[in-house]
């Protein structure tokens, strides 16, 4: 991913040779060749790491992976390993409300991982954005002169878990169809899932539970009847509906829905007998004390009406004609 120059590992220094000499005039040349290690550069990460945490786990995979690479440190080099102390020490994670921290996993590959310090809950907080940066462990062993790489993005998106099954925004509906006829849609339920991923929140399908009934659901919970009904056979049903989120989990408690089937309604005066039975001497009588106009919540113009009675019996007129007007008058009630 960078070119390894080979000379940012380590450095020759060459303590001046100097010459030890006897009395003897035996000279000899010592040439101390002492190896330190410098470190020289930071470590290296990448700018920007996409990661994804499923709800409840722990480990956050990184892509590209988590390494930070040193040029400090042991490459095989010249056909053999060099060993140095400067190799990946420590990931720091930078973000006060970040719950994550980064482990180094091998120090020497830089390899690091990760993970969730505490739960992860998708519904509360559905994606993460932080820095993080990699520590060498420095040139010396007590770990002075260690130096940091810069800090990379870190964009953590939360992974649903499918915990929460629908619930019905009402335990009961209701609704009415006029008898005879054929509703695209009576009423519409609805149910709703906490779950935070489209997949698990969304309800997919509604059904009816109950079985044979004129009745069907579509996937937005508009309810039909399939064919009409009428309000002499059954004036009142009750079905119970049930819904599925697009993870095919089931709502918990079903929902109740009332139909009520009304009568045609027609037009006209209602609450009346054509036949009144009257008993002489009964006195004056209401003929048509419960009559109501229905007018089907139409508009009323104007209401004209005429009663005209006929007596029930056979032949033509009164049976009491023959009496005198002021007697017939007595009999029913005028006086
Ligand atoms: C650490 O990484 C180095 C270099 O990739 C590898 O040789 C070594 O086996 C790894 N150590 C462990 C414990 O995996």
């Amino acid at each position: 991913m960078f070119p390894y120059d080979g000379n940012g590992f380590t450095h020759l220094s060459f303590i001046s040779p100097f010459l030890l000499c006897s009395g003897s005039f035996l000279c000899v040349c010592v040439c101390v060749c002492v190896c330190v290690t410098v470190n020289k550069h930071k470590p290296w990460i990448e700018t920007t790491y996409r990661g994804l945490i499923t709800e409840n786990t722990d480990v956050v995979l990184l892509d590209p992976p988590l390494v930070a690479l040193d040029k400090d440190a042991p490459v095989p080099y010249a056909g053999k390993k060099k060993v140095s102390f400067t190799s990946i020490c420590a990931f720091r994670v930078h973000g006060p409300s970040a719950p994550f921290e980064a482990v180094v996993l091998n120090r020497t590959s830089g390899e690091g991982l990760l993970r969730a310090r505490g739960p992860i809950d998708c519904e509360r907080q559905r994606e993460y954005t932080f820095n993080i940066q990699a520590y060498d462990c420095g040139a010396e062993a007590g770990g002075a002169g260690v130096k940091r790489s810069h800090k990379a993005v870190v964009h953590v998106q939360v992974g649903d878990v499918n915990e929460f099954s629908p619930v019905f925004t009402s335990s009961e509906y209701a609704g009415s169809v006029r008898e005879g006829r054929v509703y695209d849609s009576i009423l519409q339920v609805q149910a709703a899932d906490q779950d935070c991923s489209p997949q698990y929140s969304q309800i997919c399908n509604y059904q009816i539970t109950t079985e044979n009934t004129p009745f069907a659901i579509d996937r937005n919970g508009n309810i039909r009847n399939t064919e009409s009904l009428s309000f002499d056979a059954q004036p009142h049903y009750e079905i119970s509906v049930t819904a599925f989120d697009c993870g095919q989990k089931r709502a918990a408690c079903s929902a109740t829905v009332h139909i009520h089937v009304k009568p045609v309604c027609k037009p006209g005066w209602q609450g009346w007998n054509k036949r009144v039975d009257y008993e002489p001497g009964m006195g004056s009588k209401q003929l048509f004390p419960k009559m109501h106009l229905e007018t089907c919540e139409g508009a009323v113009s104007s209401v004209r009406v005429t009663v005209e009675l006929q007596t029930g019996h056979n032949g033509k007129g009164c049976d009491r004609q023959s009496y005198s007007e002021k007697s017939l008058q007595k009999l029913c009630g005028k006086l």
